[in-house]
């Protein structure tokens, strides 16, 4: 069966990391967290204490990171690696979060992530999630999928995940984060966050995680 590029955009906290691991375990196909490479980077600039402003540091930075994902059996994810540390959970700590979306507006940060992306799914078979893959990573994905959710059902969603790993995090903390990085991710220069052409856009404010599933599979039918 013909291998396509399956791109899953849009914003935070509305199911898209939870749909595209679904829909390549379905099809046997191999799954991709940009968000995860970009938080990584993050974690990489916060340990370094590396100046969003400072172009040489982050030139060199760059040169030393390294981005890998490794399946645990244990646990069931696929685990973010930074330069051979397993970074899966610390990644996705509020800190990071905090800081991810100033660091992800770097051309330099851009220019790295979607060379890195574009060789990683160059075999095609792959699911992808984030927020330019329609757009600027696989603009000729075959399948292109927008997802959005109201504030308030992203927030609590992304606080029972934080609450899930001891995280206690106030709700109006959550809203306030999730509407600044909305801002910064669709308002930057480059590969700002937007809704491909032809993407299909989901609203998943009252979908269960199945019918987000099913949505992509019955999209990929038509393409295979
Ligand atoms: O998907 P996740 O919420 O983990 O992404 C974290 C941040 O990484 C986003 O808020 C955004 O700033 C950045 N990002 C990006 N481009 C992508 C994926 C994520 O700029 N393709």
């Amino acid at each position: 069966m013909k291998k396509i590029v399956i791109a899953i955009d849009g914003h935070s906290s509305c199911g898209k990391s939870t749909t595209a691991k679904l829909v390549a375990k379905e099809l046997g196909y191999g799954y991709i967290d940009t968000g995860a490479m970009y938080r990584a980077v993050t974690l990489y600039f916060l340990n370094h204490f590396i100046d969003v402003n400072d172009d040489h540091g982050i030139k060199l930075a760059l040169e030393n990171i390294e981005i890998s994902f490794k399946h645990n059996p244990k646990t069931g994810r696929n685990e973010t690696f930074l330069n051979g540390l397993n970074v899966e959970d610390e990644i996705r700590k509020m800190y990071v979060t905090e800081k991810v979306s100033e660091v992800s507006v770097i051309p330099a940060v851009r220019h790295a992530m979607v060379k890195e992306q574009q060789r990683m799914g160059r075999k095609r078979g792959v699911v992808m999630d984030g927020r330019d893959i329609g757009t600027t990573v696989f603009p000729d994905a075959e399948v292109k999928v927008f997802m959005t959710a109201d504030t308030y059902t992203r927030a609590k969603r992304r606080q029972q995940e934080l609450f899930a790993k001891n995280e206690m995090v106030d709700l109006d903390d959550i809203i306030e984060n999730l509407k600044k990085r909305d801002h910064i991710d669709s308002n930057r220069a480059e590969s700002p966050l937007r809704q491909a052409p032809d993407a299909e856009m989901l609203d998943t404010s009252f979908m269960a995680i199945d019918e987000q599933v099913d949505f992509v599979l019955e999209k990929v039918a038509t393409k295979v």
